[in-house]
């Protein structure tokens, strides 16, 4: 007798990571869990249903009758911990079998990446629900770094020289893809995602700057100056300065150097490099 096929829910695909995991699994015509139904992309085959992680009956609701659930870790806020604990909550309660969930590379209680504590909460919150589940462990993205840099083209921080085996967020998608497909391969397994190399910020400046065409270059700072830089022209709480400020010293202390296997040992190729995340310099 031909076996029924698990409901797939994904999160997340208004946003970049999300959006190609649900388009690579577009086949298995996945429920998007949006929450705003009009910023849902075009997806033949998906259905839709709104849900905030904040929302636990929402969310409940938009889980039911679903097997296995891709979460996208929330957008950085303060009560981003107690959203992620909400929504995970729900999807045990609505009968969730399995959750894969996109964590952090060293996610710990005492990261030196702030937004890494966070992962490690959704982890524990995960573990003790009951579902089963599969981490992806990713490390910075590749294609994000760039964008760290000021109108100057400088990427300050507190990095010193330290090194970052940042990962494209295509293979972070490609990796969701092929464990969403076969979720009963990856039972209980946490992958630590990076790209083939650890790089310094020299290095990811001077190399992204050649494929994007920009004069990229890195200006170190103290954390005395990287607070007081971020103070000055931004006027947020200290969570935030500590998350910004902290994703340069954990490339200083070595938290995001190690390189592993793990996109090509479940994708069957190796990992992407920055040129290829970044894709080819523009034309002329
Ligand atoms: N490893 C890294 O370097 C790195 C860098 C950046 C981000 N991240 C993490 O990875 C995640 C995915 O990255 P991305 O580039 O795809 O980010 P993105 O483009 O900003 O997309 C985030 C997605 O998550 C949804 N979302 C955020 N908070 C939510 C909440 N509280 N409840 C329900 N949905 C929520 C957003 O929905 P809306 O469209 O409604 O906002 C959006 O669809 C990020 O959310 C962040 O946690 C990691």
């Amino acid at each position: 007798m031909p076996r029924t096929r698990a409901t797939l829910a994904v999160t997340g695909s208004t946003g970049a990571l999300g959006g190609d995991v649900a388009r690579l699994l577009a086949d298995l015509e996945p429920r998007l869990i949006v929450r705003d139904a009009s910023r849902a992309p075009s997806i033949a085959g998906s259905t839709l249903a709104v849900a905030s992680y904040d929302d636990r009956e929402a969310s409940a609701s938009a889980l039911r009758g679903v097997d296995v659930l891709f979460m996208v870790s929330a957008s950085e806020s303060r009560t981003r911990r107690e959203d992620h604990r909400t929504f995970i909550a729900a999807a045990a309660s609505a009968g969730v079998g399995h959750l894969v969930y996109t964590s952090f590379a060293g996610a710990a209680e005492d990261a030196t990446f702030t937004l890494g504590r966070d992962h490690h909460d959704a982890e524990a919150a995960i573990r003790e629900s009951g579902m089963r589940f599969t981490l992806l462990r990713d490390n910075f993205y590749l294609d994000v770094l760039p964008f760290f840099a000021d109108e100057s083209g400088a990427i300050r921080g507190p990095a010193g020289q330290g090194r970052v085996a940042a990962v494209a967020r295509a293979d972070v998608a490609d990796v969701a893809a092929v464990v969403l497909g076969a979720p009963e391969e990856h039972l209980d397994a946490a992958y630590e995602l990076t790209g083939p190399e650890a790089l310094t910020l020299d290095e990811v400046a001077a190399r992204a700057g050649t494929v994007l065409g920009r004069d990229l270059r890195y200006v170190e700072e103290t954390l005395d100056q990287a607070y007081g830089s971020r103070r000055a022209a931004y006027d947020v709480e200290q969570w935030q300065l500590d998350a910004w400020v902290s994703t340069y010293t954990a490339i200083a202390d070595g938290s995001t150097a190690r390189v592993t296997d793990d996109v090509e040992r479940v994708v069957g190729r190796p990992a992407r490099t920055l040129e290829q995340a970044l894709g080819p310099a523009p034309a002329g």
